[in-house]
């Protein structure tokens, strides 16, 4: 017989937070790729809307990241992120060796969700670089790239706009990948659609046999 377990992992603010946090990203990647790739014979998107929509998406994303902050700083979501660098290698394998080879021969995870752990070492090291990484520095340039007075003029012979905009791309490029990985590892499991039930809805399901 299955039964469900139901776990509460996901509270309301971190829900509010990812919403926003997922849906401002995606237009960014959008009106970003629309930027980059913009020229007069060619448009993906009028160049002005992309611009607007761009910002007003990034000055978005950075207000909710401070609810993200807040919110793991005052309750125990930021217990799930605590990582021990000893056995982290180790603990990476594992979880390696399950994602391509266990998965598909039917293997119990190595390390299952509880109350106590809601992440594997590989989603805590994804999450810890995307959001204390990517994120800020996302956050960051853009806001260098909005308000150009405050960067340096030139870093050696090289302006101080280009070098930020260089370093603003990558880190876009970066996360749209993390995106991608993110979207399937949700799907991952016996019912595709269980995890994006969970971030919606705050309950992830454990089905006990
Ligand atoms: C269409 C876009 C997105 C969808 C459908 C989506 C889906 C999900 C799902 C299903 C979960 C719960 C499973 C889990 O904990 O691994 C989750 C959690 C999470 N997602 Fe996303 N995601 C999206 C975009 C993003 C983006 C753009 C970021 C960061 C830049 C992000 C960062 C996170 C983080 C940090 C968590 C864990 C939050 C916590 O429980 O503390 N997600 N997402």
């Amino acid at each position: 017989m299955t039964h469900v377990h139901k776990i509460y992992l996901y509270p309301l603010w971190l829900r509010i937070w990812h919403a926003i946090n997922a849906l401002g990203i995606l237009i960014l990647i959008t009106t970003g790729i629309t930027m980059q790739y913009s020229n007069p014979a060619f448009k993906l998107m009028n160049f002005e809307l992309a611009v607007n929509l761009h910002n007003i998406s990034g000055i978005a994303v950075s207000v909710s990241y401070f609810l993200f902050i807040i919110g793991n700083r005052l309750t125990h979501n930021h217990t799930y992120y605590r990582l021990k660098l000893k056995g982290l290698y180790t603990k990476l394998t594992l979880q390696i060796v399950y994602y391509t080879y266990g998965i598909f021969k039917n293997q119990s995870p190595p390390f299952p969700i509880s109350e106590k752990r809601k992440f594997n070492p590989m989603q805590k090291v994804a999450y810890l670089i995307v959001m204390y990484l990517f994120v800020p520095g996302l956050i960051l340039t853009g806001l260098g790239l909005l308000f150009p007075e405050l960067i340096l003029e030139n870093i050696y012979q090289l302006s101080g706009i280009f070098l930020t905009a260089i370093l603003h791309a990558s880190l876009g490029f970066l996360t749209s990948i993390f995106l991608i990985i993110h979207l399937y590892v949700a799907s991952i499991g016996k019912y595709p659609l269980n995890n994006f039930r969970s971030i919606v809805n705050g309950y992830h399901d454990t089905n006990i046999h």
